[in-house]
């Protein structure tokens, strides 16, 4: 996929409110904005009743006033269509637009996102006034990049009213076609739920035990494609009217909801917003989700379209990140493949529930707060990477996500139901970020041929032809890695039948004859020759067909039983993991598959410190992000000329020093 660049620089900003303020500080801000190199502004995100006090009457003259001064000023343009949040006049003329959830309570107004993304009217206002938005800003030099809705069904996510049930049937019928194959593919000779027309199928409301899973994963495709839906439907409008404006909606990663890799298809780049909690330290997961955002358009560069500059106001305590880290993550976070880095929000809200949640310019406006000084500082060294954008990362590793499989796999009545599917995939992931290796992610069904591992966790459910691209993988040459609970359903969520994994037996050589779940508190042990590990949480009972056992279990009444088992298939061969071993053992495993295909970090460095390379046609940059509080030393290879963009200083010596808390950009020139 190409590049879409939406500036020729690293874009810098935030989402910004100025309907929450009086003119005189718009002007203000936008000189703030200025001096802290400030490029790119999200507005107009919940300006709905705004621009559209009354049905059908609109209002741009403030709107105008507004883009106008930030143009003046330097600053682009990254509009909203407003969608986010719908008017006090339309619920009042459409009460039935209020979401309902699964005990039948209908939402009330009075937050935002209180809308059923079925209702018939919905949909007619939405065109309207995204249409009335583009005519009138399509020809506007500020306008850089379209920002649809916000954070689609963020509050949200289902909605269970009689609009849905009738457009649920609908999505049913497009799907199985008759009757008879619902049944068949729900299920339904289970507990009597035969159906016998379409208008006897309903939403997945609460039910007296567990409902039926087959339904209840339809309704997450269903609801996920009715969200959607919206999305494309103003797509369709801003494509006619602006052609050449790039289209995106900020996505929240893992977010479990919407199946982002779909809606990824659809937009023009990927935009994201991340909240860690400087709390927990090192965001593992944010360079997860990161990798995960930026695999959705296959390496495509994303913006990061929110982040805080101190803290939040929605945890139980919002603890702010401490001086430097800021700037750090957002390094942390350009090293991964982004060429953006906003904010929410530009200036601290005075009033509503958001008023204590950091932003870059604080209540007090002061010039001289910690926060704004560090976000000039930023904003002005990020204005010197422009070579940087556009630039790619090249992974050899890729870890299998699917949102349909994580929807499967989190349902009730499993063997263990408190496995989280996040969980395990970053229980891997840490193991590749720790030794800064780069890693894609990549759905099942995806081109695998230019990775040479692929890790497979908790990968529940595999679709048609799935397993025919595993096979592909292993038999080319391919490392694949898999854990527990693999294989064993199909996209209804009904079991493969020929024996756990049944489609994956052969590339694995080895059958699950029964799942042995490990209690809370409770482990057993992995014993490999002399050395003995921790697991826990699983523990397949593994028939070898083929494989040899790398590990066994050490205790229980399956002592001795493989736990852990290599196959070779083809020219590749296949590692299967029949329980959730200690990072230690994960570690020392991946290290050795790593080592048999020459994959290699870009730099050896200490713990802690972040090395990622990205790549542009003529140049090579490595991001180097120390996320320790002392200095550490790092060796450069001698063969190679490198320069520090940030200080501009040329690089002879092999010897390097990253500062505690700091950040070294290294060029390296390949002429
Ligand atoms: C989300 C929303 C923003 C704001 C922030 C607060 O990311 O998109 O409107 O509410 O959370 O953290
Ligand atoms: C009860 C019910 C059965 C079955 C079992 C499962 O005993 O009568 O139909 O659901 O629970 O444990």
């Amino acid at each position: 996929m190409k590049n879409i660049n939406v500036l020729p620089s690293i874009c810098y900003g935030g989402d910004y409110n100025p309907e929450q303020w009086p003119e005189e500080v718009w002007y203000e801000d936008a000189q703030l904005m200025q001096k802290a190199g400030v490029n790119l502004v999200s507005v107009g995100i919940f300006s709905w009743a705004k621009i559209e006090p009354q049905a059908g009457i609109f209002d741009f003259e403030w709107l105008d006033k507004v883009i106008n001064i930030l143009y003046d000023h330097g600053v682009h343009v990254n509009l909203s269509t407003a969608t986010a949040s719908t008017p006090a006049w339309f619920v009042r003329i459409y009460p039935d637009s209020l979401p309902v959830d699964e005990n039948g309570t209908r939402l009330s107004f009075g937050s935002r996102q209180h809308y059923c993304p079925n209702h018939p009217h919905l949909i007619k206002h939405i065109k309207k006034l995204v249409r009335a938005i583009a005519e009138h800003y399509k020809d506007h030099p500020a306008l850089k990049m379209w920002h649809v809705n916000n954070e689609y069904a963020c509050h949200v996510s289902r909605c269970y009213c009689e609009n849905c049930a009738q457009a649920f049937r609908k999505w049913l019928k497009k799907r199985y076609h008759t009757i008879d194959e619902l049944n068949e593919r729900w299920g339904t000779n289970f507990w009597g739920q035969r159906y016998n027309d379409w208008d006897e199928i309903n939403p997945p409301r609460k039910t007296p035990t567990f409902v039926n899973p087959s339904q209840e994963l339809d309704y997450y495709r269903f609801m996920n494609d009715s969200i959607f839906n919206l999305f494309l439907a103003e797509k369709e409008i801003l494509r006619e009217l602006t052609p050449d404006i790039p289209i995106s909606t900020n996505f929240m990663a893992s977010f479990k909801p919407l199946n982002y890799f779909q809606w990824a298809e659809e937009v023009d780049i990927v935009t994201w917003d991340s909240y860690p909690d400087p709390r927990e330290g090192l965001p593992v997961n944010h360079a997860m989700m990161n990798d995960l955002m930026r695999s959705l358009r296959q390496g495509q560069p994303f913006l990061l379209m929110e982040q805080v500059t101190s803290h939040v106001n929605w945890r139980d305590i919002n603890v702010p990140k401490p001086p430097g880290v800021m700037r750090l993550w957002s390094y942390a976070t350009i090293g991964r493949g982004a060429d953006g880095i906003m904010f929410f929000q530009w200036r601290q809200s005075r009033a509503g529930a958001e008023k204590f949640h950091g932003a870059m310019v604080s209540h007090s406006g002061d010039e001289h707060s910690r926060v704004y000084r560090e976000v000039k500082e930023l904003g002005h060294e990020l204005s010197q990477l422009d070579g940087l954008v556009g630039a790619r990362i090249k992974a050899e590793v890729a870890i299998l996500f699917d949102w349909e499989n994580w929807w499967a796999v989190e349902l009730a009545s499993k063997p263990h139901n408190k496995l989280s599917y996040i969980a395990i995939v970053e229980h891997y992931y840490r193991e590749l970020y720790k030794r800064n290796i780069a890693v894609d992610f990549a759905r099942p069904g995806d081109d695998l041929s230019k990775y040479k591992v692929v890790i497979a966790p908790l990968l529940y459910m595999i679709k048609e032809r799935e397993d025919e691209n595993l096979h592909r993988f292993v038999k080319n040459g391919g490392t694949l890695l898999m854990s527990f609970f693999s294989g064993i359903v199909d996209e209804n969520d009904k079991v493969h039948l020929g024996g756990y994994p049944a489609l994956l037996r052969d590339i694995l050589g080895l059958c699950v004859e029964e799942f042995v779940p490990i209690a809370e508190g409770q482990s057993n042990l992995l014993q490999v020759g002399g050395e003995t590990f921790e697991c826990t949480t699983w523990a397949d009972m593994i028939r070898l067909e083929g494989a040899q056992a790398l590990a066994v279990y050490g205790e229980d009444w399956y002592a001795g039983h493989p736990a852990v088992t290599v196959h070779h298939f083809g020219q590749g061969k296949s590692v299967y993991i029949g329980t959730h071993p200690e990072s230690r053992f994960v570690g020392q495993l991946l290290e050795k598959v790593l080592a048999e295909h020459h994959i290699t970090p870009p730099l050896e460095v200490p713990a802690k410190v972040e090395v990622q390379r990205r790549y542009t046609e003529n140049e090579e940059y490595l991001i180097i992000v120390n996320h320790n509080g002392h200095d550490v030393q790092l060796t450069l290879p001698k063969d190679r000329n490198y320069q520090n963009v940030l200080s501009g200083e040329r690089l002879h010596g092999v010897k390097l020093t990253v500062k505690g808390i700091d950040v070294v950009v290294l060029k390296e020139d390949k002429n």
